[in-house]
């Protein structure tokens, strides 16, 4: 069991109770779960029922996932459990507000997930002011979390925002220079927005993220195996993150921009193509469950 807790919250990634419940396990702890439309139609319970034949309509999907949310919502800590809007290129603010109210019902620790899309970014404002804890995924860009923070201004509940780093390195680039250049950038700012470093792949992603005081990580089961296997180290202080992609090719840095936060959310250009194409993904997977209609 781990003794030498890291100040980074740890998060699992994930849809799937009796894998939360095996990492609580083995750390003795997990501060929070966060969830997505992949993970959720990945749920063995899930699966078995396509597999015999049993799609689920769109209602009995909403049902299942907050099934799963409700089991896991106890078997975590004060950094909740992160559930996501569906939604696709055409969703308004209101119908992802409007599906965000009722997510945030279903248990009392909800982060709702918006995506960093302007109308994601809408959403996310009005649910601040309703005091609807809010989750930013699918964030590719610096210009995406300045954004963010300038529309979350005033939240009383901490934002988060999820760099994914994973899929930045499956084009080339360091996707832990996003999660540094953001930190940057927030350090000498008022602290309502915590950067959670999301689409972990292995154990130097999720030591790079300690190394770099991310607020929150969220790391798929089999990576903090890997951890605990490894005796669960801590980055040293002079620790330094190898950019190197699956094939141990180099990454591409990531420049710093120097972007002024008092500067209305609107104003910053968000488009990422990374974002259009996880949305995409993320309809596909969830649209993978139903039933086909006539
Ligand atoms: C978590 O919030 C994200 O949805 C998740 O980390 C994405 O990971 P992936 O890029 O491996 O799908």
């Amino acid at each position: 069991m781990l003794t030498n807790k890291p100040k980074t919250k740890i998060l699992v990634d994930g849809g799937d109770p009796d894998e939360t419940l095996r990492v609580k396990k083995l750390l003795g702890f997990v501060d929070g779960q966060t969830t997505n439309p992949s993970l959720i139609a990945k749920n063995p319970e899930i699966q078995q029922r396509i597999a015999s034949g049993h799609s689920l309509t769109s209602q009995e999907e909403e049902d299942e996932y907050r099934k799963i949310v409700q089991i896991i919502s106890p078997l975590v800590g004060d950094a909740g459990v992160s559930i996501e809007v569906f939604a696709d290129l055409d969703t308004s603010a209101e119908e992802m507000l409007a599906q965000g109210e009722r997510m945030f019902t279903w248990i009392p620790n909800a982060y709702i997930k918006y995506p960093c899309t302007r109308e994601g970014l809408r959403a996310a404002e009005m649910s601040v002011r309703k005091q609807i804890r809010v989750n930013m995924t699918l964030c590719f860009s610096q210009a995406q979390a300045a954004a963010v923070y300038a529309a979350t201004k005033g939240s009383k509940a901490p934002v988060y925002i999820s760099p994914f780093v994973g899929r930045l390195d499956d084009r080339g680039e360091n996707g832990i220079d996003l999660v540094k250049n953001v930190k940057t950038m927030y350090k000498n700012a008022d602290g309502h927005v915590h950067v959670l470093s999301a689409s972990i792949r292995h154990l130097d992603h999720l030591l790079a993220s300690f190394a770099l005081d991310s607020e929150l990580v969220t790391v798929p089961a089999k990576v903090l195996e890997k951890w605990a296997v490894e005796n669960f180290p801590i980055p040293p202080r002079d620790f330094s993150y190898k950019a190197a992609g699956s094939s141990g090719e180099p990454l591409k840095p990531i420049p710093y921009k120097e972007l002024d936060l008092n500067l209305p959310g609107q104003s910053f250009d968000i488009s990422h193509e990374l974002t259009t194409k996880g949305i995409q993904k993320f309809v596909a997977d969830y649209r993978s469950t139903l039933k086909r209609s006539a």
